[in-house]
């Protein structure tokens, strides 16, 4: 029998989306959160695409793989609340990056997810953004609580979030986007202006050959999200939904999903060899 959710479980839900001016973003700055490298990432083929589309509407754009990068785990003393007001103890990468989001027109949180949330990589380094607020408690005018924002750092920053996942539902995104949801309705640094969401399922089909036409439909729409997103201020909903639709059948793509497995299994190798073998005969 189901046990009823208590009323101090029942979570607002704070998906909101706002617009930029049009063509106001002159700079695109993503945070690119897959671990994975050689052409083989799927968030990385649905950026490139985003990027394209955000370049030929007159943006200049750079990408910041944050594998590459030197990112401490936040280790929660709270110095850059106290101590060091604003600076954190750790002397890697994460300044530069904050410095570069701080810049641009809009930042694209670029990330597969990975056990339903967002991948550890990239909420490694948001983590490490807490010295953008300062640590007292003020209301935040809705019934929550939440920090002010640092003198210094944007109090609203246009943000597109692109998310890919292997499982063909694009519903499996739910806490994913609840996160930055939740970050964005917190104001302070993370005061996020949510100007377009692009999430696409089945993901692992993205650059294999045998669904070039179908591949070649959902990047044309990537590309057209990133062309909107310069030239209206947002991604329209109806690009959302196309890129999220997956047309294969459901027990089809399991059946196929399973013998690539099975194949690997059989032969010793992992699905990323599978997919450069395939990649290289293209
Ligand atoms: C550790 C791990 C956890 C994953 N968790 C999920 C998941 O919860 N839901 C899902 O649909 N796919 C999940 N996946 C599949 C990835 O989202 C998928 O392979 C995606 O294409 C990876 O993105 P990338 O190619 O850009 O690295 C997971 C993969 C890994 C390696």
């Amino acid at each position: 029998m189901e046990n009823q959710i208590p009323k101090s479980l029942q979570f607002p839900h704070y998906q909101k989306y706002g617009t930029a001016e049009p063509n106001s973003i002159k700079s695109v700055v993503v945070l690119q959160g897959s671990p994975r490298k050689d052409g083989i990432s799927k968030t990385e083929v649905v950026t490139a695409a985003f990027l394209e589309g955000c370049q030929e509407a007159g943006a200049s754009t750079e990408i910041v793989n944050l594998r590459d990068k030197k990112i401490s785990h936040c280790v929660g003393c709270f110095t850059c609340w106290t101590k060091t007001p604003g600076v954190c103890i750790f002397k890697d990468d994460v300044a530069e990056i904050m410095q570069k989001t701080e810049k641009a027109d809009l930042v694209v949180y670029a990330a597969p997810l990975y056990h339903f949330g967002i991948i550890s990589l990239l909420k490694k380094y948001i983590e490490r953004t807490l010295p953008g607020v300062e640590p007292y408690l003020i209301p935040r005018g809705d019934g929550h609580t939440t920090h002010p924002h640092r003198k210094g750092y944007k109090p609203v920053q246009n943000t597109v979030i692109i998310g890919v996942c292997g499982f063909p539902e694009v519903s499996h995104f739910g806490a994913f986007s609840a996160n930055f949801h939740y970050l964005a309705s917190a104001g302070g640094d993370w005061g996020m202006n949510i100007i377009g969401e692009i999430y696409r399922p089945a993901s692992e089909q993205l650059n294999n050959p045998i669904f070039a036409e179908e591949n070649n439909r959902i990047l044309d729409e990537a590309k057209q999200a990133g062309k909107d997103v310069v030239t209206l201020g947002y991604v329209r909903p109806e690009t959302v939904d196309a890129i999220a639709k997956v047309t294969q059948d459901g027990e089809e793509m399991h059946e196929m999903a399973n013998k690539a497995w099975d194949y690997c299994i059989k032969n010793n190798i992992t699905m990323p060899e599978l997919q450069m073998m395939l990649l290289e005969k293209k």
